[in-house]
């Protein structure tokens, strides 16, 4: 068996791993070490599944985009043939980036901008421009490395060891709470991104809790009761779970209105709550009776985070033009910001030397299940599910 190293002493995650009622947070390596960051970056990310965006944003043949996963960077393409596939975003000659993570091009030839060398869109190489005579050179060898992806009701994942358990095993029973929401038909109307300087998983916890809305979030108590809803009981890697709408809000927004429409097919029970789904390790998102909101999170190092907020609706709220997400976008990035603030406050508390993990209590139960999740794969050195108090 392959011997892991484990990045924090077990002994050090007796209380994060204690009962639910007894148990308290992660050590502050888990948030502040760049050893620790290296082996999640490996062991949570490249090894398991990364979401690296919409499949929709590669609308045409030929259309690519390169996006982190991990300590990696995959090239995302659509093929001739229609089905977006991936690649290690690595050029055969010198190693050099076909795209920098962040962008995109299209065309029918990959070309490096280093020296030149093109590849076809199925990742064989196609031409290797003045490189001058080489006895034993194959152009067939030379082609680009695959990476493993799949697609999940709109959302591309990749797993860059290609080792993983299938996607569905991974996600285990996230989609019996997603399916009626039908998000590949949905379409993105807006974007907003942000820096944020914590820790990828103070970004997970703090948004696996409400215990702190009635004290940041004065806009999102108007609309929804802090302490409502319930937890899952997750069979794959993932954590969530519901929040009631007050009776005058249809939905999340300054006033409780919607500017869209309802999405279709969803249950009387599901167009009065919000839900609030966290895949691991950085895919969150967030039902609600007439859009659907993710935050997709890119961890930069230990103490930063590049977050991607990106707002879906029904068609039919696009269909007629002059469509305008702000209901919905104003009230997030408000609500966002205010989580940012508290969550680069929290970065910079953890930090300290007098930091200790403190207790995680009754409407924490959410959070419970994250850090038990990440100090569970932190002892076995894989993704494991939650434990459900
Ligand atoms: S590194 Fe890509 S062509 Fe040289
Ligand atoms: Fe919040």
């Amino acid at each position: 068996m392959d011997t892991v190293l484990l990045p924090i002493e077990p002994a050090r995650l007796e209380g994060a791993l204690a009962p639910f009622g007894a148990s308290t947070g992660l050590p502050g390596e888990a948030y502040t070490s760049p050893a620790t960051f290296a082996w999640e970056m490996r062991h949570f990310f490249e090894d398991s599944w990364v979401c690296v965006g919409r499949s929709a944003d590669l609308p045409q043949a030929g259309d690519r985009r390169a996006v982190k996963a991990g300590a990696e960077s995959a090239l995302l393409l659509r093929d001739t043939e229609g089905t977006p596939s991936a690649f290690f975003n690595v050029c055969r000659h010198r190693g050099h980036e076909l795209l920098e993570a962040g962008e995109t091009a299209s065309g029918e030839r990959v070309a490096c901008p280093y020296h030149g060398w093109e590849y076809a869109l199925d990742g064989r190489l196609r031409s290797a421009p003045r490189l001058g005579r080489r006895a034993s050179f194959q152009v067939g060898e030379h082609g680009l490395a695959p990476m493993r992806l799949s697609e999940w009701n709109g959302w591309l994942f990749v797993n860059v060891s290609g080792e993983a358990p299938d996607l569905a095993r991974h996600l285990g029973n996230l989609e019996e709470h997603v399916l009626a929401y039908a998000p590949a038909g949905l379409v993105s109307a807006a974007r907003q991104s942000y820096l944020v300087r914590a820790n990828w998983k103070l970004i997970g916890e703090n948004y696996h809790e409400c215990y702190h809305c009635p004290q940041i979030h004065p806009e999102l108590c108007r609309v929804t009761p802090s302490d409502s809803g319930e937890n899952y009981a997750p069979t794959g890697a993932w954590v969530g779970g519901s929040m009631d709408l007050m009776e005058h809000a249809q939905t999340m927004s300054m006033s409780g209105r919607s500017g869209g429409f309802p999405l279709p097919g969803l249950s009387d029970r599901q167009r009065r709550q919000v839900y609030y789904l966290g895949v691991f390790p950085n895919l969150y998102l967030s039902l609600h009776p007439d859009y659907v909101l993710t935050h997709r999170v890119e961890p930069v190092g230990p103490d930063s985070s590049r977050v991607e907020c990106e707002y879906l609706f029904s068609p039919r709220a696009l269909a007629g033009g002059g469509f305008d997400p702000s209901y919905a976008t104003e009230f997030w990035d408000v609500t966002n910001k205010e989580d940012w603030a508290a969550c680069e406050s929290v970065q910079r508390g953890v930090s300290s030397r007098a930091f200790q993990p403190g207790p995680i209590s009754g409407p924490e139960d959410a959070v419970y299940q994250f850090i038990t999740m990440v100090a569970d794969g932190y002892v076995t050195g894989r993704v494991s599910r939650p434990r459900v108090p």
